[in-house]
């Protein structure tokens, strides 16, 4: 197959479509954020771009700490309300429809609705031309308890029970998960001794 070069773009897919909040009780605010990723597994810190006239970003700097929420594909139209007005002056989580939600190791909520959340603390902001690169300290993770089961006491999440949402930034389209294709760590194994 010829490739085609696009240049320099910023296109990168896929992508989780997370929501971030920031804020505390009734000041919190959320932002749907796509640029977002694990950064280290010891301590874990996740990364998170936020341009910089983000109302979130501001509400973070004040606390310095954040909460990662990653919606489940039912909540698209709410994901993408979310990424589309500013909480500056809208209270988005009434508008969405989005219930915030006490977290247990800091004071910013987490969302009821989103099967997955964690909390976090900023460990390091670095500018990145127009954006900041937020690192955050995961320092609990939240999981419903449809969702995950234990193995020898490791939690194992169900996927398709979770259902996440996806981004597809270049298209600007939302997706789902297909099929399970294999394990990672093991399916590649059959090459080993070709
Ligand atoms: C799918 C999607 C992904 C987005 N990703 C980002 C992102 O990675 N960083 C960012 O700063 N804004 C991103 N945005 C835009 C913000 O979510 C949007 O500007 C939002 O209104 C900010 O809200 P706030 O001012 O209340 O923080 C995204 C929007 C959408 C719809």
């Amino acid at each position: 197959m010829m490739k085609r070069q696009l240049g320099q773009t910023d296109i990168f897919f896929p992508v989780p479509a997370a929501l971030i909040v920031g804020g505390t009780n009734e000041e919190a605010d959320l932002a749907t954020i796509a640029w977002v990723g694990m950064l280290s597994s010891t301590p874990p810190i996740v990364g998170v771009s936020f341009d910089k006239r983000r109302y979130t970003l501001e509400l973070i700097r004040k606390t310095k700490e954040f909460t990662v929420n990653i919606p489940s594909t039912e909540y698209y139209k709410e994901t993408d309300y979310c990424g589309m007005v500013s909480g500056r002056n809208t209270n988005k989580f009434e508008k969405a429809g989005l219930t915030p939600t006490p977290g247990s190791k800091i004071e910013t909520p987490i969302i009821k609705e989103c099967p997955f959340n964690l909390e976090c603390k900023v460990v390091q902001e670095i500018q990145l031309g127009d954006y900041v690169l937020l690192m955050g300290e995961i320092v609990e993770t939240h999981i419903d308890e449809d969702k995950v089961e234990f193995v020898n006491n490791r939690p194992q999440i169900d996927i398709s029970k979770t259902n996440p949402l996806v981004y597809c930034a270049t298209v600007r389209e939302y997706w789902e998960l297909g099929k399970k294709l294999g394990n990672a760590f093991q399916s590649g194994k059959e090459l080993l001794n070709k």
